[in-house]
């Protein structure tokens, strides 16, 4: 199957070389090729250029973009879509007045999704979070991580990351799994949060690890979650066992999660609502990936991630969606690209640049993901008729997508 998409009006993050990774000034660059094709064969963009140069190719379907924008469709390094149910009692009762940390400590937040989710089936909770990917799909996102974090015990955290190994398994996207083994303290472990880390370390890691069924490890490092010590030994047993670090960190407080993710070479260190100046110099010896999560900060009315001031340190940053029942209950990286842009005071070509190539880096795919390049994978967005690729943060909450080209075909 070959696909020639024709006379697109603007082709964006387009690269001649693969590049990896976007840093600091060179975010602001966004290559772009007016008046552009691009083939893609089977599963992989083949040739790209200028209409001006076009000499005719054959294929087996051909897409007149005129009037469109092409760009690589999104890389949205961090989900939690596996869930059961909502949370949407606790939305209202923040709008009363309640905050995050008010409905944690009486025991709702991630407790309450846990026990929802403990009492799911399997098959249950895998039409749930499918429902969910079709939908993100549908929104332009081509490669998506998925955490674990709502079992809470041996048996449902398997639960979940065998759901991820289903829909893996049943959808074209690539899907990188996450074991988010300490998330929260569990009921049971109430007053004994050790007793809760042994068991991640010595039961929950290991049988993780024999089912290969997650590539990351993450922790919820903040006051009332995880301490510093308790992240290290969670990681530490993770990596081990072959697990690469990702961690949630400095939501809502910075007390050193982010030396600590970059001391175990984490891939990325996600959330950084609050954020030091050790934390950007521990970030600037690192190969570890800032991420922000601009979608959580407006649901929750926390401050936005300060990416002016990572990207003008001279680091990368990546966007990601954060898709959660409690924080976060959207998956929409268009509205991610926009915020950013609005709140965050990127400019357009940092946010695409954040969400495409960046995003694919935190999840370690960046060879094969988040350009358009000759010989990546053809993950494309075909927008409708737009004035120009402004457009896409500007008119935020409209949906400007026509087409989704997942591995070559159409979604
Ligand atoms: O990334 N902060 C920790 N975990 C999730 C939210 C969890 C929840 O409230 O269900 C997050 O925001
Ligand atoms: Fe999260």
């Amino acid at each position: 199957m070959s696909i020639l998409i024709t006379n697109i009006k603007e082709l964006l993050q387009v690269r001649d070389t693969n590049i990896t990774i976007v840093k600091g000034k060179d975010m602001k660059t966004l290559p772009i090729l007016k008046n552009a094709y691009v083939l893609i064969e089977h599963d992989t963009i083949v040739e790209f250029g200028c209409m001006d140069d076009f000499e005719s190719l054959e294929a087996d379907e051909v897409i007149d973009a005129k009037g469109k924008i092409v760009l690589p469709a999104w890389c949205d390094s961090h989900t939690h879509i596996v869930y059961a149910g909502d949370r949407t009692q606790e939305f209202v009762d923040r709008i009363n007045g309640l905050s995050y940390e008010d409905i944690a400590n009486r025991g709702g937040g991630i407790l309450n999704s846990a026990e929802t989710l403990q009492n799911t089936s399997e098959d249950d909770l895998y039409a749930q979070a499918a429902k969910r990917l079709r939908e993100v799909i549908k929104l332009g996102t081509g490669a998506i991580e998925i955490k674990s974090g709502y079992g809470l015990t041996v048996e449902a955290e398997l639960k979940m990351l065998r759901v991820i190994k289903r829909l893996k398994f049943d959808f074209p996207i690539h899907i990188k799994p996450t074991l988010l083994a300490a998330h929260a303290i569990p009921k049971a472990f109430k007053n004994n949060k050790d007793g809760f880390i042994e068991l991640v370390v010595n039961e929950m890691i290991p049988a993780v690890a024999n089912e290969k069924l997650a590539d990351y490890i993450d922790v919820f490092c903040e006051k009332g979650y995880f301490d510093l010590e308790d992240t290290n030994r969670v990681l530490s047993a993770g990596i081990k066992h072959g697990l690469t670090p990702k961690i949630h960190v400095n939501q809502f407080n910075a007390f050193g999660g982010v030396s600590l993710g970059v001391k175990h070479n984490a891939l990325s260190v996600d959330h950084l609502e609050e954020l030091s100046d050790d934390d950007i110099n521990a970030l600037q010896q690192s190969q570890t990936m800032p991420v922000a999560l601009p979608s959580c900060s407006y649901f929750l009315s926390i401050p936005y991630t300060p990416g002016r001031k990572i990207i003008d340190a001279g680091l990368p940053l990546a966007l990601a969606t954060d898709y959660n029942p409690g924080s976060t209950p959207s998956g929409n990286m268009n509205f991610v690209v926009s915020t950013a842009c609005i709140k965050m005071k990127l400019t357009p070509e940092e946010a695409i640049n954040a969400a495409t190539i960046n995003g694919a880096y935190a999840m370690g795919i960046s060879n094969l993901y988040g350009s358009i390049c000759r010989g990546k994978k053809a993950n494309l967005i075909i927008t409708k008729e737009l004035p120009n690729y402004y457009h896409l943060p500007y008119a935020f909450g409209d949906n400007a997508i026509e087409t989704v080209i997942i591995n070559g075909e159409k979604y």
